[in-house]
């Protein structure tokens, strides 16, 4: 980085790991901070003499005199989801107990996510160090589901945990470093499951710092070095590309120099590959996302009040899907696949030098556009990226963009649209979605929409009309798709941000890694 405008620097942050280990332990023997019970509104119904009738819960409350039942009643804690207490004890191994409410049932992964971030939350809370999560019901978890639920807890707790302070002059280490999960089984399998649960949060942590970063500290120069630091972190498995842009001149990249053209940062083409080191390749698959570093609309200026300039650094919200997928498979290194991951990363400015509304740009496939709006420049950069994709000669390619506001007023604030002219991918998807827990729903490629799409001059403009804005945003994208690839857009304007905790979510990074696990041969 030469020059940082603001002179602002991030603080470094060496990754927080905690150790997580899967024990088949008697509760009353557990020795730690906190132990966490997990408890369904169920699990707190009393026998006629106001003792639990849950054999743990009935346990614990009798080695602590009736404490338990006394302190559940006068602060009324009925197990519903968000409920919780903590007691500080002396006489039992354990320093403190917390019951955390599962409402009626835990059944879903993301259920099992969602008692992890409350583990997290109890933990900040009292400073703990070492913590056992445990159900009160351990029985109700099915052998099948044994493995996703815990491995669900550990990434609620990986995440629940995550707090970005590189941003603040002063910051709290968290204090959480060991975990024990009981009453999930023990075993090897089990602990994979741990693992790459880990590996999936801290590359879901990764995309999250990405997106959270301003955009006068990640300059698209500093995204390209974050994904070279990447490569060479994982270098066995990555290779990296990334050119400038006299070499995307050189390849005809007209859309995406277009945007690019106002800026004082130049832009970044980003390439890695991963290859596994031994074995040979059946599929090879794509991640392509947008990304713009800052998006001010350009000369189509973003203005007025919803218009959310203040937060366009989340624009590249679909390259840290990407790169945080990127770490999480460098870590995990599935065999039989090869994966490339592509960002055409710059910002959309306004200068002297930037493109006007009106100009008709060249797109490396030779496509020519009309454009009628510079603030639909993520399609124009990801033309680019597209066509470049499909001459890497890939199978199928996913690419993930904040495309359109038209798709936060379809679909809300958390959940993404997908599109796709191929069932079987939409089915791939969907299935890798249904695991990570986040919400995908696919969404019309109505051909007959392209009439609005229809230029005097040039092929096609960029912006069609103000209905289904989101729809001929990826019929767009279309246009620079091999029809011999498999291809789906997923346009996450909506969940790559979290206006309540203000922060980016890393949406996109659990389901990629996912599906590339389902595409290796492992
Ligand atoms: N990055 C925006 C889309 C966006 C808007 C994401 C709000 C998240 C929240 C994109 O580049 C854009 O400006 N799209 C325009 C397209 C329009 C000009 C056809 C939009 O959605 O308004
Ligand atoms: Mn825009
Ligand atoms: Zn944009």
């Amino acid at each position: 980085m030469a020059h940082t405008l603001g002179l602002t620097q991030p603080n470094s942050t060496d990754p927080h790991k905690i150790s997580f280990t899967a024990k088949e332990i008697d509760v009353k023997e557990w020795k730690g901070d906190i132990l966490v019970v997990g408890v369904t509104e169920k699990d707190l119904t009393k026998d006629e003499s106001s003792k639990f009738q849950n054999p743990i819960l009935n346990k614990l409350d009798a080695y602590l005199s009736g404490l338990l039942v006394q302190v559940s009643s006068e602060e009324d804690f009925v197990g519903k989801p968000g409920q919780s207490i903590v007691l500080r004890l002396p006489g039992l191994g354990s320093k403190r107990i917390g019951l955390i409410g599962l409402g009626q049932s835990v059944s879903s992964p993301v259920a099992f996510h969602s008692l992890g971030e409350a583990v997290a939350t109890v933990s900040k809370a009292s400073q703990s160090s070492s913590v056992a999560v445990v159900l009160a019901s351990p029985e109700s978890v099915s052998d099948e589901s044994k493995l996703s639920s815990a491995s669900a807890i550990a990434s609620g707790i990986v995440l629940g945990l995550f707090e970005d302070s590189r941003y603040k002059s002063e910051s709290k280490k968290p204090s959480l470093k060991s975990v024990d999960i009981i009453g999930f089984g023990t075993g090897t399998e089990l602990e994979k499951k741990l693992k790459y649960a880990e590996d999936v949060s801290y590359g879901v942590i990764f995309g999250r710092e990405l997106t959270n970063s301003p955009a006068n500290v990640l300059t698209p120069a500093v995204l390209a070095e974050e994904a070279a630091k990447l490569a060479s972190t994982y270098s066995d498995v990555f290779t990296a590309n990334i050119l400038n842009e006299e070499q995307c001149k050189e390849l005809k990249m007209g859309s995406y120099l277009a945007v690019a053209a106002a800026s004082a940062n130049p832009p970044h083409f980003i390439h890695l590959v991963y290859k596994p080191s031994s074995g040979s390749v059946k599929t090879k698959l794509a991640l392509v996302g947008k990304g713009l570093t800052f998006d001010s609309g350009g000369y189509n200026i973003k203005t007025g009040p919803g218009c959310l300039i203040e937060l366009m650094k989340f624009d590249m919200g679909g390259s840290a899907a990407v790169l945080g997928a990127a770490k999480a498979i460098g870590e995990i290194k599935p065999p039989g696949v090869e994966v490339h991951f592509i960002v055409a990363a710059c910002e959309n400015m306004i200068s002297g030098t930037g493109m006007r509304p009106g100009d008709v740009i060249t797109a490396s496939n030779g496509k020519t556009i009309e454009v009628n709006n510079t603030d639909a420049e993520g399609r124009l950069t990801l033309a680019d990226a597209l066509v470049y994709a499909c001459n890497q000669g890939v199978d199928k390619i996913v690419d993930l963009a904040t495309l359109t506001g038209a798709c936060v007023i379809a679909l809300g604030p958390s959940m993404a649209g997908i599109y796709t002219p191929s069932d079987e991918l939409a089915k791939e998807v969907i299935a890798a979605s249904e695991k990570s827990g986040e919400k995908l729903w696919r969404m019309p490629l109505e051909e007959s929409y392209w009439e609005m799409m229809k230029s005097g001059v040039a092929d096609m403009v960029n912006t069609g009309g103000r209905g289904g804005g989101s729809i001929t945003a990826a019929l767009f994208l279309k246009q620079f798709v091999s029809e011999k690839v498999q291809w789906m857009h997923i346009d996450m304007a909506g969940p790559v941000w979290n206006e309540k905790k203000k922060s980016g979510t890393g949406f996109g990074v659990a389901t990629l890694v996912e599906w590339v696990q389902n595409n290796s041969s492992s």
